[in-house]
């Protein structure tokens, strides 16, 4: 073969690769509303920046006639590529091939990448949309899998791991982007479960359909399964874009420090934000976006226990994880999902040296049969661990109550928080006035002419002994307390006060976190 013509062949076959399952199924994957594998690599790296490897495997199957039906390259693209200049590395499956199913060589391909990402210490970003195990391949596609989970499992903690669910991801097929940091969805085109609706319908004779059962709202309002649901793929795209600013490229290093506006500024309508009344709500995110630099923040599981808001956002330049208890929805009460949610939220912040922000206004953990019968006790000592192992930067403000146990949890002083700020309007105490009084004065108000009179008597009297920060500012369990006007002003001295901070926890295999 002449030289020219064995350029000729690369170009063929690279075409050929380029294809996929072939123009009909590209047709038909654009048809469902959904890219090919390549044009959502288009969409998230920086333009012109991909780089491909293992585009000439093909699979070694010969069973059910697959010997006969060969695609080069198989069902997954990978390789590496930039986002904003910074390396990721990236798989996008094919469900133009074999549906994007997962045999040997898929799984193989994948791996490598994965070893790749690991020893050179950038992020992850794994673009889902498969049939699960290729069902032709047997027990040896569930070894790929296995594979893969183990270094999901092993890549935890050292370099972010972001899956994107572009299309079916269904049976075990849903545990590696499960054991990754984020999961983004895209509404109406993808869907995950373990179980798909004929297998419901066999089993417990529920009828429920693809989205239903798994579509992005389910996962990000209900299971938290999805930390972030896009209306498109290329919304999708975009938002993992945006994380990966907040990020480190992995846990030896700092995510980038990328200056915002006036680090003096002062907000005078922070002064008035919290209501007189302590019942009344008020919007903690107002707060937040008031306080964080250029009012940016980026919100996770946005939609899901919305009782504690938790995301990401930038402070004098810092990137940072906000995790804040929200008046306005539940009153902020601490039930099991946002215990879970935030404590998630604290661990992948702690993992990754990102300082974590609190703002704390918590009546305490929810009441109930259902919230005891589940496990909210387990679940408020993962929140609190979460926290208690933490060795970041962690700060807290708190804004009006910090009550009870939720107040130990919420990053106190005394599970080592750093820099701990109270507004005037703070009511640090073991429980509610109101809640206080009726069981420390029960006798008192049982016997007395008007109980009404002086059950508000003794509230007031509570309110003015315990429902203040100064009592806890005494004692130094709180460090300062601060005009809620000149919050960003502090907060940001503090984070500059802390960047050389070091902490450790003892020498363990790993310590056992109520799971
Ligand atoms: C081999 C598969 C496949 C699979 C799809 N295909 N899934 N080939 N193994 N798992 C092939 C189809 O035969 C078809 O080939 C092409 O991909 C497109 O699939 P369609 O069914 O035409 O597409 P669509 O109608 O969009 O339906 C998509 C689907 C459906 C819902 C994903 O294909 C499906 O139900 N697939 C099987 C899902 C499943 O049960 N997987 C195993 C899960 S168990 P042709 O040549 O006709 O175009 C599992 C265990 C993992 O994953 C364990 C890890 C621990």
């Amino acid at each position: 073969m002449s030289k020219k013509s064995k350029i000729q062949q690369l170009t063929d076959l690279k075409a050929q690769s380029r294809l996929g399952g072939g123009q009909a199924r590209i047709d038909a994957q654009h048809k469902k509303g959904r890219l090919t594998a390549r044009e959502r690599l288009d969409l998230l790296l920086d333009k012109g920046s991909f780089r491909e490897v293992d585009a000439f495997i093909v699979h070694r199957t010969h069973d059910f006639g697959l010997d006969e039906q060969k695609f080069i390259g198989d069902s997954v693209v990978t390789g590496w590529g930039t986002i904003e200049g910074r390396l990721v590395y990236v798989y996008s499956q094919d469900f133009t091939v074999f549906g994007g199913s997962l045999g040997e060589v898929h799984a193989a391909k994948i791996c490598k990448i994965m070893d790749m990402a690991m020893k050179n210490g950038a992020p992850m970003i794994g673009l889902n949309d498969s049939g699960g195990a290729r069902i032709q391949e047997g027990v040896v596609a569930l070894a790929g899998y296995s594979d893969i989970f183990l270094r999901n499992t092993m890549a935890s903690g050292v370099i972010p791991q972001i899956s994107a669910i572009m299309g079916p991801c269904a049976g075990g097929a849903v545990y590696s982007p499960a054991l990754t940091d984020f999961i983004f969805m895209a509404r109406d085109t993808s869907y995950m479960f373990v179980t798909g609706p004929d297998v419901v319908k066999a089993v417990t004779h529920e009828e429920v359909t693809q989205e239903e059962l798994g579509g992005a709202s389910v996962h990000s309002e209900k299971s938290g399964v999805c930390h972030v649901a896009a209306d498109s793929e290329a919304d999708t795209l975009y938002l993992i874009r945006k994380l990966l600013g907040f990020l480190p490229q992995n846990n030896m290093e700092d995510a980038p420090f990328v200056l915002g506006d006036d680090p003096l500024r002062m907000e005078e309508a922070l002064n008035t934000i919290v209501p007189d009344d302590a019942n009344k709500p008020y919007d903690i995110k107002e707060v937040i976006n008031m306080i964080m630099d250029n009012g940016q923040f980026y919100e996770i599981h946005e939609n899901y226990a919305q009782n504690v808001v938790v995301g990401f956002a930038r402070l004098g330049g810092h990137s940072i994880g906000i995790i804040a208890n929200q008046p306005a929805v539940l009153a902020g009460v601490l039930d099991i999902d946002a215990s879970e949610k935030a404590a998630r939220f604290v661990r992948f912040c702690d993992a990754f040296n990102i300082p974590i922000i609190t703002f704390e206004d918590v009546p305490g953990f929810l009441p109930g049969t259902f919230q005891e019968h589940h496990g909210i006790i387990r679940s408020g000592a993962k929140l609190l661990y979460a926290y208690c192992e933490a060795t970041v930067p962690k700060l807290t403000v708190i804004t009006r109550k910090a009550y009870g146990g939720a107040y130990c949890v919420m990053s106190s002083k005394h599970i080592r928080s750093d820099a701990n700020f109270a507004w005037p309007t703070a009511e640090i105490a073991v429980m509610g006035p109101d809640g206080a009084v009726n069981i420390i004065f029960r006798k008192e108000l049982d016997a007395a002419e008007d109980p009404i009179q002086r059950k508000a008597e003794l509230v007031a009297e509570y309110k003015e002994k315990f429902a203040n920060p100064y009592v806890a500012a005494q004692r130094g369990y709180i460090d300062d307390v601060i005009e809620p006007k000149e919050t960003r002003p502090r907060l940001i001295n503090a984070l500059e006060m802390l960047s050389n901070k070091r902490d450790g926890n003892p020498a363990k295999k790993h310590g056992n976190i109520p799971l």
